[in-house]
């Protein structure tokens, strides 16, 4: 009796901590080292945050989407490509970037046009990717995730980190469309700062 009281005032006790709100400073905490090797392997795209409407209905019309981060990584350096379904075609391009600190930069692009960085979650399979346009005047915040659906609080979450960097509500991917296959030697090249993911 004793130990099923403490096991609920122990539940309440969590789940009052658990919904104290964070703050958007919390929210939005950069992740400080992140393990380029933790990266390797496909992540789906699971929904987008993008700062400038214009851009966040061109992303919309997107089947699906993902990114695959590659095995040739160094401590501060990798390569991934993202893949893009659009009116029934594949879309890739590939990417080699280099970290410094907390954010990272892309190979043969200026820094001023685009850093990205990733932001911690709570979601334990998920990837988080704030990408910084334009000197920053164009924000773009992809959720990724080993899964193709997430639970509810963790949407919840991430639609509050949305709201904490003042954009539109995010666009949420169809998790019943299939994905591109993953595209391996034969990366072709795309433009590179305007579809980085
Ligand atoms: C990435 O780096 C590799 C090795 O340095 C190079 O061969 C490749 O062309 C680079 N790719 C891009 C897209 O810059
Ligand atoms: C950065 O953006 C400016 C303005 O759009 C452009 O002129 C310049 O070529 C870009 N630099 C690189 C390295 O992409
Ligand atoms: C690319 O895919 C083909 C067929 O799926 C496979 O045989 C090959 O080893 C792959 N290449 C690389 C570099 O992963
Ligand atoms: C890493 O591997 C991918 C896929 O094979 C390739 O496109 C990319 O250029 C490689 N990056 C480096 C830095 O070698």
């Amino acid at each position: 009796m004793v130990l099923v009281a403490c096991a609920i005032a122990l539940a309440c006790l969590v789940s009052v901590i658990q919904s104290a709100p964070l703050t958007c400073e919390e929210l939005l905490r950069p992740l400080a080292q992140p393990d380029l090797r933790r990266l390797e392997g496909r992540w789906a795209l699971v929904a987008g945050g993008l700062s400038h409407l214009p851009f966040l209905e061109r992303f919309r019309q997107r089947d699906s989407a993902s990114v695959t981060f590659y095995r040739n990584t160094t401590d501060s350096t990798t390569s991934y490509t993202p893949s893009v379904r659009l009116n029934n075609e594949c879309l890739y391009s590939t990417y080699n970037i280099t970290l410094e600190g907390d954010s990272f930069t892309y190979d043969g692009t200026d820094k001023s046009n685009l850093t990205a960085g990733f932001v911690h979650t709570s979601c334990g399979d998920c990837l988080l990717m704030l990408m910084n346009m334009e000197s920053g005047r164009r924000q773009h915040f992809y959720l990724f995730s080993r899964r193709r659906q997430l639970e509810q609080e963790e949407m919840e979450e991430y639609k509050a980190q949305v709201g904490c960097l003042n954009m539109p509500p995010p666009a949420v991917m169809d998790p019943t469309k299939e994905l591109c296959p993953e595209e391996n030697a034969t990366a072709r090249r795309a433009s590179s700062s305007s579809a980085a993911a």
